[in-house]
């Protein structure tokens, strides 16, 4: 996954005329001047835009990280819900405290104790999913202009609060081992010696979304000596690290530089992410203007989902039920990588994760994975294009697969179909060069809809 990088291309305001946009159509919305310069950085997501299509039943789809909730319990869940409204109604429908429910900042301390963090329940907010976590510790800290360091490729929702709040984001390649250490260094010296100011290292170190790989552990200490002698924050965001296939866990770096680290955790892909319940730990010193920040966005985060999470921790086996989550994901990856290793053409790679919902494949140059996806969709199989998990234009021969949410039988004829498009994208590249640029007619003959 080391790379180099083309130049980086700027987004600029949107026309400060507000009646036309930049390809010189007539723009249509009248409030185009009145938006705050902030606003130029967001953007819908690839990935997003992506749903509508990819959500058809026909298609296969590959692209999206949901969580698949078929395990859950919901009989137990609804029992549950109802005590909750007949026993406590009042409390769980009322305002809270924005900085969370006490009873469940204590069982978050000990969930995070299974990756090595000792924590007080005093430093840990509640959020509205760790998506708020990484919104509000932007705000806190980054200026518009600051840089941010994060893996290229990095999470998509990162990226979009770091344009929200106009940070620039400095990528540092990952092997098949995660971040690598020199090359943060490097990017460290050089972007200081550009007179630059990093706030903070944003790194994902288990089952990384996108990438699927995870940080070694004897580089963990490295990384976070280097951002202290670089006087950099860490933020650390681990939603997958409870889903390692063997149920193995990796020791967090919070657990080793408490003073330096700000931890991101949330309870979507180990119980259920539309309750939108994370948290934040934070240093003792952020912890206070942290609460604050929720406070402005939120007021609280909701108290009936919060109730709902600490009662489901305090009466079910919810280790056996991460157990289920993880083998179901763990036979979706063996599906996975064994039918790229069937279909694949040669000249593609592909990471092998141990843990969470992704594989990042690359394919061979001449090969466009954004330029392909309209026609591996009329291919009825759709995967987010690798440009979306850079915030610089890298990322144009390579993909992410997620296969936490199919079965394995689609996982596979998904795969099937996409080697197809692969196939015929790759004999074009021969045939005529980059076909990034070329219009192609049609799909490369789809078979009918078998699985
Ligand atoms: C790396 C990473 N961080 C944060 C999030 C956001 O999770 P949440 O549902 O807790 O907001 C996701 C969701 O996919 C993710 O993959």
């Amino acid at each position: 996954m080391t790379e180099n990088r083309p130049s980086k291309p700027h987004s600029g305001r949107p026309n400060p005329s507000g009646r036309q946009s930049p390809s010189g159509r007539q723009n249509l919305d009248p409030h185009l001047e009145r938006y705050a310069a902030r606003t130029a950085g967001m953007t819908a997501s690839e990935i997003r835009a992506l749903f509508a299509v990819a959500s058809r039943p026909e298609v296969v789809s590959l692209a999206g990280g949901m969580p698949n909730l078929a395990a859950l319990p919901l009989d137990t869940l609804s029992a549950q819900v109802a005590e909750i409204i007949a026993e406590d109604g009042l409390v769980a429908l009322q305002y809270g405290s924005a900085h969370g429910v006490p009873v469940l900042r204590e069982q978050i301390c000990e969930i995070m104790a299974l990756e090595g963090i000792k924590a007080h329940p005093d430093d840990v907010v509640v959020t509205v999913g760790s998506q708020m976590g990484l919104d509000m510790v932007t705000r806190l800290f980054c200026d518009p202009g600051d840089v941010v360091i994060a893996e290229g490729p990095s999470y998509v929702g990162a990226l979009g609060s770091f344009a929200a709040y106009q940070a620039q984001v400095v990528h540092v390649a990952m092997d098949e081992n995660g971040l690598v250490p020199s090359l943060l260094r490097e990017a460290l010296d050089r972007t200081e010696k550009a007179g630059r100011r990093v706030k903070f290292l944003y790194t994902i170190p288990n089952f990384h979304n996108p990438a699927g790989v995870t940080l070694a552990v004897e580089r963990r200490a490295e990384i976070l000596e280097i951002c202290r002698d670089h006087g950099v924050l860490v933020v650390e965001d681990n939603p997958y690290g409870l889903l390692g296939f063997d149920g193995q866990t990796y020791p967090a770096l919070r657990s080793t530089d408490p003073d330096n680290v700000v931890y991101l955790g949330s309870f979507s892909k180990t119980f259920a992410s539309g309750l939108r319940v994370g948290w934040v730990l934070a240093p003792h010193a952020v912890r206070e203007k942290l609460v604050l920040a929720a406070e402005s966005a939120t007021l609280c985060p909701p108290t009936f989902n919060q109730m709902i999470v600490s009662r489901y921790l305090a009466t079910h086996d919810w280790k056996g039920q991460i157990k289920k989550f993880r083998e179901n994901y763990r036979e979706r990856r063996d599906a996975i990588l064994s039918a790229l290793d069937q279909y694949l053409p040669p000249g593609c790679s592909w990471t092998k994760p141990d843990g969470g919902f992704y594989v990042w494949v690359t394919v061979p140059e001449g090969v466009d994975t954004k330029a392909m996806l309209p026609r591996a969709v009329t291919a009825r199989v759709a995967y987010a294009s690798g440009t979306g998990f850079y915030a610089d234009g890298f990322g144009s021969r390579q993909m992410r697969l997620s296969y936490c949410y199919p079965t394995p039988e689609r996982i596979r004829e998904g795969v099937r179909r996409l080697a197809a498009v692969l196939e015929s994208e790759m004999d074009l590249a021969r045939t005529f060069g980059n076909v990034s640029a070329r219009q192609i007619q049609g799909p490369p003959n789809p078979s009918p809809d078998t699985v």
